[in-house]
């Protein structure tokens, strides 16, 4: 009987021990390239996190040239299209969001005018999130010749995806007055959207990570939010007006340990690749879990 009572109350302890479950994951890619790009990154959630973590490798048009000649309005709404028409995310309590690069805007674009299900745990992989303004390599000549030499002509802001995150330090009114995406996404306008500062607030954490090694996204502390000055020099975010406003909710982030600043060597198109596995190891995969 002693016996019986004893197993009983194991099996007890045992079913009543709550099982911390892992949220769905969404994957975005960055600018000039696929969702096979992020293939790698499916394969280590299921490998050290678990078999039966539901991940969805989201992809935006057709892919490549999408990712390139779209709208960042239509992207992000692509993409809260197809969260929330997935079954399984739909009906998610939380989800968690791992872009690299230019998927991080589109993403962020999602928490800030959607959030529905809403985001826990939201890391980017070297996004432009500040912006960038530098030598673009998109090697299709007269893209990176409109970003250099116009970039907030109408096309380039209807149909260039990084035009719509060009910002050029020596023209910022111009930025300020032209640029249809990244000034109202950074709620830089006089008039703020509160409810795209309330969404980055409601997340568990943002986790931002910067590359040293970046040459693709310039400056790559971009990814930090930093910047350059008029005079290209590079200002930490947290000594602007933007920061200690808390026009994005960062600083209220950032006073309850929620936004957590990383650094690593990883070349910016590596990733999402097995060259920079222990990046994922070492630093995000915990806010995967
Ligand atoms: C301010 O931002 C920089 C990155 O530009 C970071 O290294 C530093 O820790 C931040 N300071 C505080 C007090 O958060």
């Amino acid at each position: 009987m002693k016996v019986l009572a004893l197993s009983f109350f194991v099996l007890f302890l045992f079913f009543s021990t709550p099982i911390k479950t892992t949220y769905p994951v969404v994957l975005m890619h960055g600018v000039t390239c696929d969702s096979s790009e992020m293939d790698p990154v499916v394969k280590w959630i299921h490998k050290y996190i678990g078999e039966d973590v539901y991940v969805y490798n989201m992809e935006i048009g057709d892919g490549y040239w999408d990712s390139i000649f779209n709208s960042m309005y239509n992207s992000v709404d692509e993409f809260a299209y197809k969260i929330q028409s997935d079954p399984i995310l739909s009906k998610a309590e939380k989800i968690n969001i791992l872009a690299h690069s230019q998927g991080g805007l589109i993403a962020r674009g999602y928490i800030e005018m959607f959030n529905d299900p809403p985001v826990s745990n939201f890391i980017t992989w070297s996004s432009p999130h500040a912006g960038v303004f530098g030598t673009p390599k998109y090697d299709i000549e007269w893209v990176d010749k409109l970003l250099q030499e116009m970039p907030y002509i109408e096309l380039g802001q209807r149909d260039v995806n990084p035009a719509q995150y060009w910002k050029d330090p020596y023209n910022y009114q111009d930025y300020l007055k032209k640029c249809v995406f990244l000034p109202y996404l950074n709620n830089e306008l006089e008039t703020k959207n509160p409810k795209y500062r309330d969404n980055i607030i409601s997340l568990d954490h943002f986790v931002i990570q910067r590359s040293t090694d970046d040459s693709t996204v310039v400056p790559g502390e971009s990814a930090w939010f930093d910047f350059y000055d008029e005079n290209l020099k590079v200002v930490s975010y947290n000594k602007t007006t933007a920061y200690k406003e808390d026009w994005l909710g960062l600083r209220t982030l950032s006073e309850s340990n929620r936004l957590i600043y990383q650094e690593t060597d990883c070349p910016h198109g590596l990733y999402p690749h097995d060259e920079c596995l222990d990046n994922f190891l070492k630093y995000t995969m915990q806010y995967l879990k």
